[in-house]
């Protein structure tokens, strides 16, 4: 049984019973799985935690291509295959002077993943850019194309998260629109608008704002290459402002974004942090000394024991706070 150790960034050694290498959408016609839990879809295995050896076909998204489809005056249509690289699909779009990709710059995973779980960083989130994907439908068997309204985006979610619909669509390719103005950026998030005062650059071109965000998540984040981890392990918890004003009450300082009338989001590393998680290692994984939001493998972690620490987490906050972490990585 093939080993997915090399295809999961938390570098855990579990197996499949063989890994379909997809490369383009005629290969997946060739299929015909009755149900969802007859084969498993897998994307860059970057927000991912395997805790057992798969016993199916692990179907790889290797569907290539990255093109312009439309132009205006001032926007560009791009189509690029679910199996490219999300990191190098953004210094792509930099090269074409095509702007609206730079703050998700050095994101781990592939393109086809992008909208499943809307991944966001540093005041941007897929949807801001996202036109529409197409999908091979594996129980229909079928091609369907998605509108943004249909892929439904929230906070790290999407259409294709809800149960009903999870592992049915493997997405074969997705278009972005992107902004022709290289100049017009969002560089509301301090840290970024830091780097840049620092750099002394007055007027930041999208590539410039790209630079700055990989200088940020070199700094705070742990290459996967070289220390296995899935970025942030849960999402940021959104609490009533009364939960959040009884927090406040005892941690003066506790960190919050407004959400909507009512609603907070509070920071999940400073909950796990103010729990005396962050540096700590168990065994073979931990939370991370940088950013308490991630779990790392130090080697040679099971699924399991990374599974095991972060209930230890989750327990620890609900304890200590009463707020229930969700997972952001999804846990097979
Ligand atoms: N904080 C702490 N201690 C920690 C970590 C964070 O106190 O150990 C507090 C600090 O107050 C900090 C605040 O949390 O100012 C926010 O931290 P950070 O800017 O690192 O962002 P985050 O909320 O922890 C989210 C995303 C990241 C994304 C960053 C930047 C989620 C679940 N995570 O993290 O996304 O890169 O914002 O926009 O929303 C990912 O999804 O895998 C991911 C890395």
């Amino acid at each position: 049984m093939p080993s997915l150790k090399a295809f999961n960034t938390f570098g855990v050694d579990v197996s499949a019973s063989s890994i379909e290498v997809i490369s383009k959408r005629s290969d997946l016609e060739l299929f015909n799985y009755e149900s969802v839990e007859d084969y498993f879809i897998l994307g860059g295995g970057s927000n991912l935690l395997l805790t057992k050896d798969i016993n199916k076909p692990v179907l790889k998204n290797e569907i290539k291509g990255k093109r312009i489809v439309q132009q205006s005056v001032a926007e560009v249509w791009v189509q690029i295959g679910g199996g490219e690289n999300w990191h190098e699909t953004v210094l792509w779009s930099l090269d074409q002077e095509l702007a609206g990709l730079e703050n998700l710059s050095l994101i781990p995973g592939t393109v086809g993943a992008a909208p499943i779980q809307n991944i966001g960083a540093y005041g941007v989130e897929l949807q801001d850019v996202f036109y529409q994907l197409t999908a091979y439908d594996l129980m229909q068997k079928e091609v369907v194309t998605f509108s943004k309204e249909d892929c439904q985006f929230g906070y790290r979610s999407s259409y294709f998260k809800r149960p009903e619909n999870k592992g049915r669509y493997f997405i074969t390719h997705v278009t972005l629109k992107l902004s022709k103005a290289f100049s017009t950026v969002n560089t509301s998030y301090g840290a970024i608008e830091n780097i840049l005062n620092e750099n002394q650059i007055d007027s930041p071109t999208a590539r410039d704002v790209s630079e700055a965000v990989v200088e940020i998540r070199q700094s705070k984040l742990p290459d996967p290459t070289e220390l296995g981890n899935s970025g942030s392990f849960f999402k940021n918890p959104i609490v009533a402002v009364e939960i959040f004003k009884g927090i406040q009450k005892i941690y003066e300082k506790v960190p919050s974004y407004p959400v909507s009338e009512g609603l907070v989001k509070i920071p999940a590393g400073w909950l796990i942090e103010q729990c005396g998680f962050k540096g700590k290692v168990y065994g073979e994984t931990g939370s991370y000394a940088k950013q308490a939001l991630i779990i790392v493998n130090y080697g040679k972690a099971t699924g399991s024991e990374i599974y095991e620490h972060a209930l230890r987490v989750q327990s620890s906050v609900k304890e200590t706070f009463g707020i229930q972490l969700d997972c952001e990585v999804n846990i097979i």
